[in-house]
């Protein structure tokens, strides 16, 4: 049987605006939860007095999230649709765990943003649609949720439908193309199929709308990169890297190379969903076992590619970004936190070279003193440790970026040019 296409697939969204939820009862109207489970989490829930989160529960099962009532840490299930079959990526709405929300939004090939019609936009439905943004996605599904807590009326959907179209204008998503579906995730609202309470909504259903999205462009000819997640060192099989696939093609003998470490190794085996694969291609989470790999060599936010091409380890790198916050101004000598694939590393912006009109591109100022947010910049930038990343134009998959600093996203951007050592 011939696999269905797969897509990987972020709900993302503000804190509570019911992204677990909305995950659970598509797990559940698919079929990939059976009744008795979600009706296990309903007791359970109920009895720490948070009924309400049985079908959140199908996502978050730390011990932590399940009392708290929030999602921390991204969390990734299996669901099919006539057409595709999903990874989905359930992200934390904490401000404090945005940084876990870009390694889920940095993954996926289309989103979910969840929007509750009772709060409308809020600080972090902005800052996701931002990072999705910078982060490459370009197929967006608005769930504007929590409709029964407005009694589904058509009004505050369309109060909440112009809200986000506003931000999604803002950083270059075009709303005319983008549904927007009134749902209840907890009630089952338009989640498979139309909702005789909104009879004013004509569009599509949330499973309408995943069947209706572009397949992505599988990026299988450029050369092979693995952003590493985690290494798990297991005795009598060896050393398993563990990462999802961004370019190019692994087979089960093919000669790689772990930068910045420069640790050479031979792919022994691959791993997908617990089976054994032959090859593993762009979007598959794979677990792979290297020969020639010593305990320590690999580690997270390393890149695993072709030992012919392999990922390229920035001295310095040029990058046009875009400030989303700063409580003042960045001048050069700034030192925060790249998130680029999985890799977190302090960075200096050793000069503002150009500052830009964030709309059209152009050149607004040269050698500018400082930047602010809003402001769009090329700057030159030398990580203080060595690090992997691409120039966008060549693979565009590990040329992006967030900068993040003081618990906050400040900017996002993408590679230009690379100088190596
Ligand atoms: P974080 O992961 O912490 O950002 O939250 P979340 O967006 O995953 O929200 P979650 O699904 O945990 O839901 C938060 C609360 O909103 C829970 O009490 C849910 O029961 C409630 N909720 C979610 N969807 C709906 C809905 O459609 N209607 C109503 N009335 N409540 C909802
Ligand atoms: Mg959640």
């Amino acid at each position: 049987m011939a696999e269905k296409p797969h897509m990987n697939l972020a709900v993302i969204g503000h804190i509570d605006h019911g992204k677990s939820t909305l995950v659970g009862r598509l797990m559940y109207d698919t079929g990939a939860v059976p009744a008795h489970i979600i009706e296990k989490f309903k007791k359970e829930a109920a009895e720490i007095g948070k009924a309400s989160f049985a079908f959140a529960w199908v996502m978050d099962t730390l011990k932590e999230e399940r009392d708290r009532g929030i999602t921390i840490d991204i969390a990734h299930k299996r669901f099919d649709t006539d057409k595709f079959y999903f990874t989905v990526v359930d992200c934390p709405g904490h401000r404090d765990f945005v940084k876990n929300m870009i390694t889920g939004a940095s993954q996926a090939d289309a989103a979910i943003l969840t929007v509750a019609a009772s709060d409308s936009v809020m600080a972090q439905t902005k800052e996701h649609i931002f990072l999705s943004k910078t982060l490459g996605i370009n197929q967006l599904i608005i769930a504007i949720n929590k409709m029964d807590m407005v009694k589904y009326d058509e009004k505050r959907y369309n109060e909440v439908v112009a809200d986000v179209s506003k931000i999604l204008q803002m950083v270059g998503f075009k709303p005319k193309e983008i549904p927007f579906i009134p749902v209840s995730a907890i009630e089952g609202d338009n989640i498979k199929e139309a909702s005789a309470n909104t009879p004013w909504y004509k569009g599509p259903s949330i499973l309408g709308a995943l069947n209706l999205l572009k397949e992505p462009v599988i990026p299988t000819g450029l050369p092979l990169r693995i952003p590493i997640q985690d290494a798990y060192t297991i005795s009598g099989i060896g050393t398993v890297p563990v990462g999802r696939v961004e370019t190019g093609v692994m087979k089960a003998g093919a000669a790689v190379m772990f930068e910045p470490g420069h640790h050479a190794g031979e792919v022994k085996s691959i791993e997908m969903h617990h089976e054994v694969v032959a090859e593993a291609k762009p979007g598959d989470n794979i677990g792979f076992n290297v020969r020639g790999i010593n305990k320590g060599d690999v580690r997270r936010g390393d890149v695993c590619g072709d030992a012919k091409h392999p990922p390229t380890v920035a001295d310095e790198f040029t990058a046009q970004i875009v400030v989303l916050q700063h409580p003042s101004a960045i001048t050069a000598g700034y030192t925060p936190v790249f998130h680029c694939h999985t890799s977190q590393t302090a960075c200096t912006i050793l000069s503002l070279d150009k500052k830009l009109d964030p709309r059209t591109g152009e050149t607004k100022e040269e050698n500018p003193t400082f930047i602010k947010a809003g402001d769009a910049a090329i700057v030159t930038i030398k990580p203080t440790k060595p690090f992997v990343i691409e120039n966008i134009k060549e693979i565009p998959q590990l040329g992006r970026f967030a900068i993040r600093d003081m618990g906050q996203t400040i900017a996002a951007g993408m590679c230009i040019g690379v100088k190596t050592k």
